[in-house]
């Protein structure tokens, strides 16, 4: 049996895990006013959860490549962001497609010579589209980077 509270308990959490991708981090966010619950939950969209995966396979190769050791023999999954359903559509911003096509040369460009100039390049197309699309990540974007890259 589960009691009242419990739903409230699990409401909370589902808000937490599936609240919209764009806003900010959580960490930042846990001072504003609370947002109420969406109706039905959204599951994770394909756009989402692509950003998702390469935003992990960045963290492998940048832990790589600030240990000082070469990339040589990592690659980036080539994702077609333009192909991928977002959330909802106000996501898919004017230019969008013009930035998945840059993003994917960045993409590609990594891939046929790793480094980490082509990974700050790839960085940089993160960034270019997020300010456009959905800043929410932009913090966590932004920890991508690498410090002493010569940028
Ligand atoms: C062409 C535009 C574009 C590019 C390039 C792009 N993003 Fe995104 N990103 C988006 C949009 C739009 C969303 C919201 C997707 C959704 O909710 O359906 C998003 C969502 C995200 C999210 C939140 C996913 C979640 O948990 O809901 C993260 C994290 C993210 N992007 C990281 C990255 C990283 C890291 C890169 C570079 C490797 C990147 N993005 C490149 C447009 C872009």
């Amino acid at each position: 049996m589960i009691r009242p509270l419990h739903w409230t308990l699990i409401a909370s959490f589902m808000v937490f895990v599936f609240g919209p991708s764009c806003s900010s981090s959580s960490e930042s966010s846990q001072n504003q006013n609370p947002r109420l619950a969406p109706a039905q939950p959204n599951r994770t969209s394909e756009l989402a959860q692509a950003m998702r995966d390469i935003d992990v396979e960045l963290q492998s190769v940048m832990a790589v490549l600030s240990a000082g050791e070469e990339a040589t023999d990592f690659r980036l999954t080539e994702h077609d962001f333009s192909k991928l359903q977002p959330t909802d559509s106000t996501m898919l911003v004017v230019g969008f497609q013009a930035l998945s096509i840059a993003f994917s040369s960045h993409v590609s460009n990594f891939n046929r010579t790793p480094s980490k100039e082509t990974y700050m390049a790839v960085v940089g197309g993160c960034v270019s589209c997020h300010q456009k699309a959905c800043p929410g990540p932009l913090e966590r974007i932004a920890k991508r980077r690498l410090p002493d890259a010569l940028d």
